[in-house]
């Protein structure tokens, strides 16, 4: 190989590795990747082409060689030089105050400035740096010594191999969480699914597993991130911090290389740190990583010298947990819940349990095929999980602590409710009850839909009037609610004069309906609102509808094949037609609406995000009143984001606007907004 190609190779080498660690920190430390994937793959292959052609070009540094360990035969241990500590836990405002009391009786000041920073619920790992580059990863263990996980670290790209700047501290040791993202594990799972492999409960036990295997190979396939949140500067052996402060030193660690979460920030006060709590908590269904709560820090490094430590955690700290989203407790039996249009729910009756912060005493099984695929069974223990606001569900049992033989639980041949057969299409999940409108249950469930907020908007015509009417043969169908007067209301259980009046009014203001609405009200099976309203804007009339063939219905946007079959069918039934009939008959009248094609809607193209408390209306209403008008209302600020909306109270996503330069709206000009579009 001569000279001048090899001096030229050598320099490539180098422009390349420097271009890759750029992409490394724009895409983990800045989340602001500048080259696609495909460009990154690029990068390396061209390198590690490089280095197969100049064997001694070869680095250990090099992005190419994070796996280059064979696989051990276990871990050596390591003893840790500044022992890993915990943190003291709080889950009450009390216990928050509390700390706060004695941290500011200890320095004896009035306001503390704290950070405040997301717990995130992965593992504990120590990386320590010398001269620039990583000599070594270990886990927290018992906090004194832990195993040596350097081989399997350095396959984590978050993690830099060497650090950005050449005057760095020296040695350093950077503490951090490795975790896996969420979407990660996901996809994680359905890869070991497809293996008939055994998947992993969470994305922290997928962690753990992914960083305690063997093979540095399997580690360097399994999506692991990194947030550092401390690092230690040894001086003539006493140990101290980056800089002068908690988030001054995290600000440090972000130029060296390091992600950081972009969440933490300064705050000064106890009601500051509950404040962020709870912005932290709105954010936390949005994140693609799972957090368990956040951490407070007195964020001055004196004062942390200062209040010191007991025993094993430092009194400047404390973790604030959010309430535990799964929890284990008895499944006592499985009932069967029959649905608007037949179909059969499993539910668990559980033992109640305290879990996401309420009392949980059912949670959805959803059908036979997840009961099998779960091993669930009547008696077991189980484990529940109820994260934010969705509905609580049965996450497996716990085998092991299963007594003695339990039958595997059956479905019923008949519906519970009425007797009916129970249908089970091959190849379908779902079973049904076919009793069709002569079940009880059916019939219930079709008229709370009927009612609801989205459909008639028949307000004070809850679940429990209805199955009173239902159950005293008073209502049959939504038409029969229309001949109601006040007197039979009255006459139900938990219906007062006034109540019984309300509810009248209710059904009179009614009758005049969108045919958007009076259509989705109807219960067609698979028309929701947007099929309902493509529906109405197609036709703008019942009738034309009523007698429309598939063709034609197949033909209009938002309305496929079996939706098309569906609505066919509906209309081809004497029995929904006559109730059609008599709906017209008792007065209910439908109109068209004014509205425009979607792409000539005033706000079609538009991307708005709320935050905050709004006090003139909720936010599922303005969240309503943007789409009606065209937009697109989503979770998380980008640049693409027209505007954001913010009431009282707004956390990180105004911070976050503010950052990109989104434009920002109070409620006023949301009003404003709404009152020049609205028309
Ligand atoms: S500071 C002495 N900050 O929580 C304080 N820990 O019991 C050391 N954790 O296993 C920890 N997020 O790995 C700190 N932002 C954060 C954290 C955090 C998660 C974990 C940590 C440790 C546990 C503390």
């Amino acid at each position: 190989m001569n000279d001048a190609n090899s001096d030229e190779a050598e320099k490539r080498v180098h422009e390349l590795r420097e271009e890759i660690a750029g992409h490394n920190y724009r895409y983990y430390v800045l989340a602001d990747p500048r080259v696609p994937d495909a460009e990154y793959d690029r990068l390396m292959r061209e390198l590690e082409a490089l280095e197969e052609a100049y064997p001694e070009l070869v680095d250990p540094d090099s992005p190419t060689q994070r796996v280059g360990a064979r696989a051990a035969e276990g871990f050596a241990t390591v003893e840790h030089e500044v022992p890993m500590l915990s943190l003291g836990n709080a889950f009450e405002t009390e216990e928050v105050e509390a700390f706060d009391r004695r941290v500011r009786d200890t320095l004896d000041i009035d306001r503390v400035v704290y950070t405040g920073e997301p717990k995130l619920d992965g593992l504990a790992i120590s990386l320590r740096y010398e001269r620039g580059r990583l000599v070594r990863a270990a886990t927290r263990g018992d906090g004194r010594t832990g195993e040596d996980v350097t081989a399997n670290v350095r396959t984590i790209r978050a993690v830099p191999l060497k650090l950005r700047s050449p005057d760095a501290p020296d040695p350093l040791e950077v503490r951090g969480e490795i975790y896996m993202t969420r979407s990660g594990f996901t996809e994680l799972n359905r890869g070991l699914e497809a293996e008939d492999q055994k998947t992993f409960v969470n994305p922290r036990n997928a962690a753990a597993g992914s960083l305690r295997q063997l093979d540095p190979k399997v580690t360097a396939r399994r999506p692991l991130r990194f947030f550092a949140y401390s690092a230690i500067v040894y001086r003539q052996g006493s140990d101290a911090g980056l800089g002068d402060s908690q988030l001054e030193s995290l600000d440090r660690l972000a130029a060296l290389g390091f992600p950081v979460s972009s969440m933490a920030t300064r705050r000064a006060g106890v009601e500051a740190l509950l404040k962020f709590y709870r912005e932290v908590q709105e954010e936390r269904a949005e994140l693609d990583f799972d957090i368990d709560g956040v951490v407070y820090k007195v964020d001055d490094f004196d004062q942390q010298r200062e209040l010191g430590y007991v025993s094993r955690s430092p009194r400047w700290a404390l973790a604030h947990k959010f309430p535990a989203e799964e929890e284990m407790t008895r499944l006592e039996r499985i009932e069967v819940q029959v649905g608007r249009t037949g179909k059969l729910t499993p539910v668990a009756r559980l033992d109640p349990v305290f879990v996401g912060g309420v009392t949980v005493t059912n949670a959805t099984l959803h059908n036979l095929d997840e009961i099998r695929r779960k091993d669930v069974r009547e008696g077991d223990w189980v484990i529940v999980r109820r994260a934010g606001d969705v509905i609580p569900e049965v996450v497996r049992p716990i085998v092991e602590k299963r007594e003695k033989m339990l039958p595997e639980w059956e479905l019923p041949e008949r519906c519970p409710e009425c007797g009916s057969h129970v249908e089970q299409v091959e190849g379908q999940a779902d079973a049904r009850c076919s009793g069709g409108l002569v079940c009880p249950a059916q019939r219930k469930r079709a008229l709370e839909h009927f009612a609801s907020r989205n459909a008639m908007d028949i307000d004070g015509l809850g679940t429990k009037i209805i199955d009173q009417l239902v159950e005293n043969e008073l209502v049959d169908d939504p038409a029969d609610l229309y001949r109601l007067d006040a007197e039979t209301l009255a006459g139900l259980e938990r219906m007062g004069e006034k109540s019984a009046a309300n509810l009248v009014h209710a059904l009179e203001a009614s009758r005049k309906v969108p045919l958007s609405r009076m259509l989705f009200a109807l219960g067609i099976r698979e028309v929701g609102e947007v099929s309902a309203a493509a529906l109405a804007r197609h036709f703008r009339d019942l009738d034309a509808l009523m007698e429309a063939d598939v063709e034609t219905l197949e033909s209009i946007r938002d309305v496929g094949p079996v939706v098309a079959r569906h609505i066919r069918e509906f209309f081809d039934e004497p029995r929904n037609r006559r109730v059609i009939e008599r709906l017209l008959e008792s007065g209910v009248e439908w109109y068209v609406e004014q509205v425009a094609e979607p792409e000539q809607q005033p706000l079609a193209g538009c991307t708005y995000v709320l935050t905050g408390s709004l006090e003139g209306l909720t936010r599922p209403q303005a969240k309503q009143r943007l789409e009606a008008l065209g937009a697109r209302v989503t979770g998380s600020v980008s640049k693409n984001t027209t505007a954001v909306i913010a009431g009282e109270e707004a956390g990180s996503k105004l911070e976050k606007a503010r950052e990109l330069g989104v434009e920002v709206l109070d409620e006023a000009a949301l009003q404003k907004l709404f009152s020049a579009k609205e028309g």
